[in-house]
């Protein structure tokens, strides 16, 4: 198994030497691994334009501060589909595009104005949402777009969505909504990364392993407790490490789709869904990224 040094000089090496200014846009790239993941691009390629999407200002201008001139910020609260559709016309060019941002947030369904519930909305329709927004210019991309959704690729089984209540509307609890987006999120870099229209497109879903951020700080103290023991066995990284195994499993993808782990490397124990699945969830998944405020 390669190190985190092995892996960060040969990231290094790599994003050095390209010839022309790299586009990454990390949306959640105020803060944790989508923090660290801007801040490694601007380090390994400092002709890299790097762009972050959130809604802390200051938190954002600290990342900035580092990145220096070809860092950008782009405010917006992106739970809500109609401020994305704000957020992407700011962008004009995207070769890399990072889908790090989530909440984890315990207790009953809370809708958001466009009625999709705010959790699900965050971790995987508005980032579909990005996706499909910012498609052209991925595809445009002269070294090949890549995009990567951190969540968790290793856990989402299709065996577990609920059919009959795809949009969380009725089943309310926190296990079934992060089980339902995990493999949601399986079937739909497949689904785009089989089109044809997308050949110039990676897709990949990740799971970045156990990550010291302050993500599960609001949860009750019975559940951050693991937390705390897999950080006392040194079962946990930084997101500065997790940033290096990240970019190792963008680099190592070329087209189609992937689901890679905390290490960058491929999930070997899951097969690909049949057409039927990932038709039914794409299109349930355009019904709710379609959706407005006035609606
Ligand atoms: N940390 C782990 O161990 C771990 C493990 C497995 C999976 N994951 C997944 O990895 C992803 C990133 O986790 P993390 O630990 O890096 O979290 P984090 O440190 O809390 O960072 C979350 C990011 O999401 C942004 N965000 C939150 N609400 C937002 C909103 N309404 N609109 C726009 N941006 C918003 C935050 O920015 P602002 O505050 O500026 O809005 C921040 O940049 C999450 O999906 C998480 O579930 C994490």
């Amino acid at each position: 198994m390669a190190t985190v040094e092995t892996i960060t000089a040969s990231n290094q090496a790599i994003l050095s030497s390209l010839q022309r200014p790299l586009h990454v846009v990390v949306v959640g790239g105020t803060a944790g691994i989508g923090r660290g993941i801007a801040l490694a691009y601007g380090r390994h390629c400092p002709t890299a334009h790097v762009t972050i999407v959130g809604r802390n200002e200051t938190a954002a201008n600290e990342v900035l501060a580092q990145l220096g001139p070809r860092g950008k910020f782009i405010r917006g609260d992106c739970t809500l589909m109609s401020e994305i559709r704000k957020i992407t016309p700011k962008i004009d060019a995207v070769d890399v595009l990072v889908l790090s941002q989530g909440i984890l947030r315990m207790g009953p369904r809370s809708p958001t104005k466009e009625n999709i519930d705010d959790r699900a909305a965050l971790s995987y329709y508005g980032r579909v949402l990005f996706v499909q927004e910012l498609l052209p210019l991925l595809r445009a991309s002269p070294i090949g777009g890549k995009v990567l959704f951190i969540l968790n690729s290793k856990f989402g089984n299709p065996s577990k969505i609920d059919w009959n209540d795809l949009g969380l509307e009725r089943n309310t609890s926190f296990l079934t909504g992060v089980k339902q987006i995990m493999a949601f999120s399986d079937l739909t870099v497949q689904y785009l990364g089989s089109q044809p229209e997308n050949a110039n497109v990676a897709f990949i879903h990740a799971y970045p392993g156990y990550v010291k951020t302050s993500i599960g700080d609001n949860l009750p103290f019975y559940i951050r407790l693991p937390a705390k023991v897999f950080e006392l066995f040194g079962m946990s990284c930084t997101p500065d490490v997790c940033a290096e195994f990240m970019i190792h499993g963008i680099l190592g993808t070329e087209k189609g789709w992937r689901l890679i782990d905390e290490k960058g490397e491929t999930v070997t124990n899951k097969k690909g869904s049949d057409e039927e699945m990932l038709k039914k969830v794409w299109e349930h998944t355009c019904e709710m990224t379609s959706r407005t405020v006035e609606s």
